[in-house]
This record gives C-alpha cells, sequence and structure tokens, in this order.
C-alpha cells in the first residue's frame, strides 16, 4: 500500500508553504534505523526554536533502537502507542525547564517554547521524508524516575521518530486512521479583538 500524501488529503483558506501540510503524524514505519546524523539533524533543527530570553528550555532525551535504553523507552508508552512504536527508529522524551536558569523564578511559558522546537523538529524530520510523531500517551511519573530526571524539568511528551512502512503492517483499527487529518475552519479558531468564539 502507498504511504498517504497528505497534498491529496488537506487543502487551505489561504496559500501556505507546503511543509506545513507535508507535515502529518503517521503510525507505519519500517523497523528500520536511522543514522545518527540523521537523528542530530532533527535535534539540530529543535534547537533554532525561538524562545522566551533565548531560555532554550527544552532538553531530549533519546533511545535508538539498537541501544540499551530501548526497551525502557518502549514500557514507558502506552500499549496503544507501543503497539507501532516497536517498528521505530527512535524514541525520544521531550522535557522542558520551569525555571529561568538566571534567577530561578517561575517561566511560565516553558510548555510553550518547547511545542516550537517540537514543531521544528517535526518539519525537519518531514523534510527528510522521516516519520515524526508526538505522543502524550505514557507514563510521566515513571519516566521520571527511570530517566533521573529532576523535579525542576516538566516531562512534556514523547516522540518517535522512524523511517515510513507499509500501512497494511499496522492492525485493523490503526490502519482505518491512517492518513493527514483535516483542520477546524480559520474563524473557529482566529478573532479580531475580543474573544468571540462560539457566537454566531
Ligand atoms: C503533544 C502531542 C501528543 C500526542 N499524543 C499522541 C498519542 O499519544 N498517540 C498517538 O497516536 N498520537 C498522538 N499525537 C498525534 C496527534 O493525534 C496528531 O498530531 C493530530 O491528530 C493531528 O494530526 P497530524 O499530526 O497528522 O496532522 C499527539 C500529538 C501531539 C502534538
Amino acid at each position: 500500500m502507498i504511504f498517504p500524501d497528505p497534498m491529496i488529503h488537506r487543502t487551505t483558506e489561504y496559500p501556505i508553504e507546503e511543509l506545513f501540510l507535508k507535515r502529518w503524524s503517521p503510525r507505519a514505519m519500517s523497523a528500520e534505523s536511522i543514522s545518527h546524523k540523521d537523528l542530530m539533524s532533527l535535534f539540530e533543527a529543535a534547537r533554532w526554536a525561538p524562545s522566551t530570553y533565548n531560555e532554550q528550555e527544552w532538553r531530549f532525551l533519546y533511545a535508538t533502537r539498537d541501544s540499551e535504553d530501548w526497551h525502557l523507552f518502549l514500557e514507558l508508552l502506552v500499549e496503544s502507542n507501543r503497539v507501532w512504536c516497536e517498528k521505530a527508529a527512535a524514541l525520544v522524551v521531550v522535557l522542558s525547564h520551569k525555571i529561568f536558569a538566571a534567577n530561578g523564578k517561575p517561566n511560565p511559558v516553558h510548555t510553550f517554547d518547547v511545542g516550537a522546537a517540537f514543531q521544528n523538529l517535526s518539519l525537519q524530520g518531514t523534510a527528510m521524508g522521516l516519520v515524526v510523531h508526538g505522543m502524550a500517551g505514557f507514563a510521566r511519573d515513571q519516566a521520571r524516575e527511570r530517566l533521573a530526571i529532576p523535579e525542576d524539568y516538566a516531562v512534556e511528551a514523547m516522540i518517535a521518530i522512524g523511517q515510513p512502512g507499509d500501512p497494511l503492517t499496522l492492525p485493523d483499527k490503526l490502519l482505518k486512521r491512517e492518513k493527514p487529518s483535516s483542520r477546524k475552519p480559520l474563524n473557529q479558531i482566529v478573532c479580531a479583538g475580543k474573544f468571540r468564539f462560539g457566537e454566531d
């Protein structure tokens, strides 16, 4: 089966760069490895995200499928994610530093900044023809404990990275969902002036 083409499934109301539409979150991966160089290119892209005061709160812990830590990272995932992540090339745990390094005060936008870094990483992955899939379904407490993550870091999300695979290798339930999704219309997410969503 052919890997779905997001450009067929997605339309925009206004013109944008194709890369935004080409990025999506497939689950079908081939179980092939990716090179250290390619993996580092993804983190390099994340590194160049904007952040408050250039704080660069993001931290990434990773395990490649041929490494000692692979099973530890895989075990953190909920079963519904583990089933397709077994064919990933790398799994990543994304952290953010919750306090400003300079003065120890709480940073109100640590999560916002790390989201930008994730998007950089996923767009770079798309440009390189890789699967990049963000995940909230994993055991955060276990990740903290087993990966020795200090309390001043938030455990944000996990990411599966891999080579695209044949969607037909997915269980039926996931195969049905293996296509690029659509989006809410712009008028449901953008409003000039005061909050007036939900009014007709
Ligand atoms: C922070 C975050 C958490 C997510 N958690 C999961 C998850 O646990 N399992 C999963 O299969 N997909 C997960 N997704 C993927 C989303 O469902 C997906 O991004 C969304 O449906 C939009 O589809 P698209 O990325 O293909 O455009 C997550 C995405 C993000 C950004």
